[in-house]
């Protein structure tokens, strides 16, 4: 376990707060991120030199306050702890004087994939993307690929996704079908390490959000040309970017990368750290898993299709 180290603004809140727990190397930080109720109710029993417990939002997690120690009982079964008189000084510090969470300016810049593309064609390159193999690595069987993807909340960070392979699954996103053809999504390919951390936040603090590669699937409305109600409009572009991201989750499995699809997220604090209008529909996390596992079991066939004759 780290040693505690500090208690800082939260990304995306001005009333709560991150304490840090530091590893060995600048991303191998234990975080655990309070809200101004939580935060408060710390402080309260803190500053008391009381003993108590307090319950956090994800309704799993919780922190024991001893007399010697504090206990931080997280909802991945992970355990952190600090003494109960560095995290008095460390909290009561803190709450001297008001925060505000630090803005980052972000400037998108265009995707360029990786492979050499002659003619300037979308679909010229949308095909070379997909068609490239990589020498060893075989042609997969969408089949075989449907029935062994399982998903992985456990990345391994030592091993990197390559820029081929990120084309490919960014490709596929684009052969989704989409309403009209209007394609109406956009897809955010987060690398800022910061900026991930924040999402971590903004999808009710589910770590495994920090992944090797981060793409955050929009709907973009505004690009269906379809004289329909709005409302129509906007489940449309919802199909769309969630189809793109299903299209980039099976490429990943066909890569043999793993994914987590996050749709706990919270929509306003993902549009305010993409500084973004579009409504962000899923995030989808890849990376290479720690460990290879099988799929998960289903509900038989006959009880889940209905036929009409
Ligand atoms: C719409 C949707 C929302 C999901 N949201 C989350 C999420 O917020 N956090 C998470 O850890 N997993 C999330 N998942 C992943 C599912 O838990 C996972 O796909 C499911 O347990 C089936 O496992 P499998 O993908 O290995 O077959 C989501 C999946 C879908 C399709």
């Amino acid at each position: 376990m780290g040693k505690f180290t500090k208690v800082e603004p939260s990304y995306i809140s001005k009333d709560g707060c991150r304490l840090v727990w530091e590893g060995i190397d600048e991303d191998d930080s234990d975080v655990v991120v309070l809200n101004k109720k939580e935060l408060d109710t710390l402080t309260e029993i803190l500053s008391k030199n009381s003993t108590g417990q307090v319950e956090l939002e994800d309704e799993f997690s919780a922190i024991l306050i001893n007399t010697d120690i504090v206990q931080f009982r997280l909802k991945d079964g992970k355990y952190l702890e600090v003494k109960t008189g560095v995290l008095t000084k460390a909290v009561l510090e803190y709450r001297k004087i008001p925060h505000s969470p630090k803005p980052i300016k972000i400037y998108p810049k265009e995707f360029l994939p990786s492979i050499q593309i002659e003619k300037d064609d979308s679909k010229d390159q949308l095909t070379t993307v997909l068609k490239k193999t990589q020498k060893g690595i075989p042609q997969s069987d969408l089949f075989r690929v449907m029935s062994t993807r399982r998903s992985t909340r456990n990345f391994d960070s030592s091993r990197m996704v390559e820029q081929w392979q990120i084309d490919k699954i960014l490709a596929a996103a684009d052969t989704a079908p989409t309403a009209g053809n209007f394609q109406g999504f956009e897809v955010f390919y987060v690398k800022n390490k910061e900026i991930k951390k924040r999402l971590v936040e903004a999808a009710n603090n589910q770590p495994y959000v920090n992944a090797p590669v981060v793409l955050v699937f929009c709907t973009d409305p505004s690009r269906v040309k379809i004289n329909f109600p709005s409302e129509i409009l906007a489940k449309f572009s919802l199909q769309d970017a969630t189809l793109a991201a299903a299209y980039s989750q099976l490429a990943a499995s066909a890569l043999g990368l793993s994914t987590i699809w996050i749709g706990m997220l919270d929509e306003e604090k993902v549009k305010q750290i993409l500084q973004t209008t579009l409504r962000p529909s899923s995030i989808l996390c890849i990376g290479h898993p720690q460990k290879a596992r099988g799929p998960k079991s289903r509900r038989k066939l006959k009880d889940l299709v209905r036929v009409i004759e």
